[in-house]
């Protein structure tokens, strides 16, 4: 078969005054005031258990956007056994009509819930119009368009035959059902990580973050006008403990598509690793973690394009992306101009909320992350070997805000040029020019994640170096670019190290850990 030819759905730019803004306000006003009833979706069921949780904007945390029914154990069970009961026929679907179905979500969104999945990104997560338009529109239409494509050249991948034999590959789904837990972040990660093994003939258990309930509820209206049948993705909202009890006890479980903290996939594998005796096959174990992303500028490089980098790459979506630039090593030479024009790159963005469509800058997620990237701040501002050289200041009244703020490390190794901190706090080393050998070593030894890096040089010589010198320091690598913004079909996306196990999103890699191959060898 030849399948629809994938290309990036084009982003809209919200200009003041055009029809697309009026329709994405309207939208966003009409969300604001509903105060909807979130049920589960397991099986044929919406499934209301009565304990209601509210679901509220960062941005203005007393205010209602609705209330989702919180389940427990017993729900996990059910949307197993739901996943259990789908599978059959699912898997013996032809591939085709799985890919039809995604290709008609990606329509889907990509026109009628447009609107709506970007209102339901900008009121649940606080993004604004741009940054949810290239997530919740754009990213994940590019996921299924993208996955359709890999999916068919999976498929259509076939071992040599010759004379008297012919030999087969045929890509069964993994026995058992998938578990996919889906952060707040993306909105297109939350979307793809059930859909990708979906397509691939699995069926799923889908908890999304209990921070991004809203969006993940407008997704699987779409999956299921898209023709999802029931069962094949069931979507629960239940406790981390109360989903692990059951799912990792499960001798059905074979796999889990994840993206979130370090901490919480370390676990997952360890108690993986404990069960392991009780599942029937090994189960596949795909992960994107955390990241201590950075920018490193060579004294070559252009500072005001190394500033443009920082404020995009560490500030845009509050630096809530697992992309996002949190370290920065600046030579000495280029430090004062450097600042400066972040200082004023600063000066001219707006924060505020999504309703507002000229803000830059939001709120963060919830009030866990709020404290922690206040208590950094005051850390900093305490220590003899930190000083905050813009923003610093931080306020939960309406909303979670921490504005844009940037330390100066006096060490290389001053604790927020190493731990994640997922916020908008970026931290920069100031190094001696004639000391890029040693500052590049530090910041291979200080990575305990892998996921982006981007360089800035005008030196190619120096780029060659950096390359190889920095070659396990990024999953994804940028030269003279900030290390956000990967686009699907175009940077395939993930790390190594502490940062996962760097199974591309969006790549075929990825689709072929939710298959399992039988060869089939016909003699004749
Ligand atoms: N695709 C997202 C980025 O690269 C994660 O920023």
């Amino acid at each position: 078969y030849n399948v629809p030819v994938a290309t990036n759905e084009p982003i809209y730019s919200y200009a003041p005054g055009s029809t697309e803004r009026a329709e994405l306000q309207a939208t966003i006003k009409k969300m604001r005031s509903e105060e909807i009833d979130v049920p589960m979706y397991i099986g044929s069921e919406e499934v209301r258990t009565g304990d209601k949780r509210s679901m509220n904007p960062p941005h203005d945390h007393k205010h209602v956007l609705g209330y989702y029914h919180q389940g427990g154990q017993k729900h996990v069970q059910m949307a197993i056994d739901a996943a259990m009961a789908a599978k059959p026929a699912w898997e013996n679907l032809a591939w085709e009509h799985r890919a039809s179905i995604f290709l008609k979500a990606a329509e889907l969104i990509s026109g009628p819930y447009r609107m709506k999945l970007n209102a339901a990104t900008m009121l649940g997560q606080s993004k604004n119009a741009f940054q949810a338009e290239i997530d919740a529109a754009c990213e994940i239409a590019d996921f299924l368009r993208f996955n359709v494509g890999y999916m068919t050249e999976i498929y259509n991948q076939q071992p040599k035959s010759s004379k008297g034999i012919w030999n087969r590959l045929e890509q069964r789904p993994l026995e058992g059902f998938i578990f996919a837990l889906t952060p707040f972040n993306f909105t297109a990660i939350a979307g793809n990580l059930p859909s990708a093994p979906a397509m691939m003939g699995n069926t799923v258990v889908w908890k999304p973050s209990k921070t991004a309930v809203y969006s993940a509820r407008v997704l699987m209206e779409i999956f299921k006008k898209a023709g999802v049948p029931d069962g094949v993705i069931n979507l629960v909202y239940v406790s981390g403990p109360d989903a692990a009890e059951v799912i990792f006890n499960s001798p059905d479980f074979a796999g889990i598509h994840y993206t979130g903290s370090t901490a919480v996939f370390q676990n997952i594998w360890k108690t993986i690793g404990n069960n392991i005796h009780k599942y029937k096959t090994y189960p596949r174990i795909v992960g994107e973690t955390g990241g201590k992303d950075y920018i490193f500028m060579h004294p070559s490089a252009n500072s005001k394009e190394v500033a443009t980098a920082i404020t995009r790459g560490s500030f845009e979506f509050q630096g809530q992306k697992c992309s996002a630039a949190s370290r920065a090593y600046i030579p000495a030479s280029k430090w004062d101009k450097v600042l400066k024009y972040v200082q004023e790159d600063l000066a001219k963005i707006k924060t505020g909320g999504t309703e507002d469509f000229t803000n830059f800058h939001n709120a963060v997620i919830d009030e866990t992350s709020f404290d922690k990237l206040a208590k950094a701040i005051d850390e900093a501002k305490a220590s003899p070997d930190a000083e905050i050289v813009a923003g610093g200041t931080y306020d939960k009244s309406v909303g979670y805000f921490i504005h844009p703020t940037v330390i100066r490390a006096k060490k290389a190794d001053y604790t927020s040029m190493v731990e994640e901190l997922f916020g908008p706090i970026m931290t920069i080393f100031v190094y001696d020019d004639e000391k890029v050998d040693e500052t590049l070593e530090i910041l291979d030894k200080t990575s305990m994640y892998a996921l982006t890096g981007g360089i800035f040089a005008n030196d190619r010589y120096a780029i060659d170096k950096l390359m190889k010198r920095l070659v396990n320091t990024a999953g994804n690598f940028y030269i003279n670019d900030k290390p956000t913004g990967a686009v699907v079909g175009q940077q395939p996306f993930g790390g190594s190290r502490g940062s996962g196990t760097n199974d591309k999103a969006g790549s075929m890699i990825n689709l072929l850990r939710w298959v399992s191959p039988r060869t089939i060898k016909e003699t004749f």
